[in-house]
């Protein structure tokens, strides 16, 4: 029996997602590897829908180099469906994300979807979130703030670097990365975090979760619905 690599595994789930995109319809995109291998096969039916909101300037760009119509989230009051990876799953659909540093405005584009389907290779499905490095977008002048208060709960934070520097996301601010967690109550860890001043997203997707996971696994396409 041939083993199938991440990559096609990725690549499987992408374009097993073509199946919840809405004819004449305009598609959320989420960010990341697997999604691009999404993008790639939306390219394949991009005569039949209107076109994508995108969730960060890399999705855009592969989008719009492909042909596909990238619309303002702001023109668009409510989409169908957002398609997105994500860096750990759980059994009920909630999610830590934010590896691609594009976890603002995908959650705004999740937000604004009424069906959140996640795609992810089989790696990704953890029984508790928080063994993945959490990421917290912040404003700048906050970080060291955020980082102590983390260290506060046990946990240790760490700016995120690019080239020495701190990495700027699409937004303009900075990200942390958090280890030593582990997130029992995803809801509960979401609305906490999320008010804590200079706080601008938590990369825990527990009020957008996914109602639906394509799930790449040795035997195929596994589909989770929540
Ligand atoms: C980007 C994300 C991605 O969905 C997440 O990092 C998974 O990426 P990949 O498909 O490359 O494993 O949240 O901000």
């Amino acid at each position: 029996m041939t083993t199938l690599s991440q990559d096609e595994l990725k690549t499987l789930v992408g374009q097993a997602a073509l199946k919840y995109v809405v004819p004449g319809e305009i598609v959320g995109v989420g960010t990341g590897s697997t999604v691009n291998k999404f993008i790639d096969a939306l390219a394949s039916i991009k005569d039949q829908i209107k076109g994508a909101v995108s969730s960060s300037v890399a999705s855009t760009e592969r989008l719009q180099a492909l042909g596909i119509r990238v619309f303002d989230a702001n023109e668009v009051a409510e989409l169908a469906v957002y398609i997105d990876g994500a860096d750990e799953i759980d059994h009920q659909g909630y999610m830590i994300k934010g590896g691609g540093a594009a976890l603002t405005r995908e959650k705004i584009v999740a937000a604004q979807s009424r069906q959140f389907v996640c795609i992810a290779d089989d790696s990704k499905l953890v029984k508790t979130l928080g063994t993945y490095p959490l990421p917290v977008e912040v404003i700048p002048m906050a970080a060291q703030r955020v980082m102590r208060q983390f260290a506060a709960m046990g946990a240790q934070a760490r700016l995120r670097l690019r080239n020495d520097a701190p990495l700027v996301t699409d937004n303009g601010q900075h990200l942390v990365d958090v280890t030593g967690l582990q997130i029992s109550d995803p809801l509960v860890f979401e609305a906490e975090v999320n008010q804590w001043p200079g706080v601008v997203t938590v990369g825990v997707f527990a009020f957008q979760k996914a109602q639906i996971c394509l799930l790449g696994t040795v035997d195929g396409v596994r589909t989770l619905t929540f």
